[in-house]
């Protein structure tokens, strides 16, 4: 079951995000979101939450910042149920564009982008803090 990502979630979403990013956001990271008035969505199977997605809107821009899916659970489709979640609702509250920043070694996101036809349109320069430094970001961008 989809449905909107709420404050409670947060840690069950940091075991997941834990367990599949690199540098893992922080639990304030994810209350700072909150706090901003962010909005994101999240799976849940058997009252387990399995997926996640945040987002900010801002005038005609939503930005995708974060989406994960448990280990056990990737490559069921789970990734891009909740992109179309963004996108459709984006597209309800009349955003014309969705852009993201994705880490230039992640092939799985970079290929799930790509599949739903995002388009890249720019690199951040050391962007990301790796274990032993820093690495590029890909900026992906995908008109509603
Ligand atoms: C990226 C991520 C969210 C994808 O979620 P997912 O539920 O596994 O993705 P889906 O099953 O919806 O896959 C949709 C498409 O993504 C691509 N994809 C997903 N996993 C892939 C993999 N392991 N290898 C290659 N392509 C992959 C494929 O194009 C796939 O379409 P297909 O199955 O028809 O070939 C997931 O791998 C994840 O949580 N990764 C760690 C966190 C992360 O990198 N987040 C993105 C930060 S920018």
């Amino acid at each position: 079951m989809l449905r909107t990502f709420f404050k409670s979630d947060v840690p069950h979403v940091l075991r997941i995000e834990q367990m599949v990013n690199v540098v893992p956001w922080t639990e304030e990271t994810f209350m700072q979101c909150f706090r901003a008035g962010y909005v994101g969505w999240v799976m849940e199977v058997d009252k387990k939450v399995i997926g996640f997605i945040i987002i900010a809107m801002q005038g005609q821009e939503c930005h995708i910042l974060n989406v994960g899916v448990a280990r056990d659970h990737q490559r069921q489709g789970i990734g891009r149920t909740l992109l179309e979640q963004v996108l459709s609702h984006a597209k309800k509250e009349g955003i014309s564009i969705a852009y993201l920043e994705v880490r230039r070694s992640n092939s799985k996101a970079i290929s799930l982008y790509r599949n739903m036809s995002f388009r890249p349109v720019g690199e951040r320069k050391d962007y990301y803090p790796t274990v032993a430094g820093h690495e590029d970001a890909l900026v992906f961008a995908k008109s509603l």
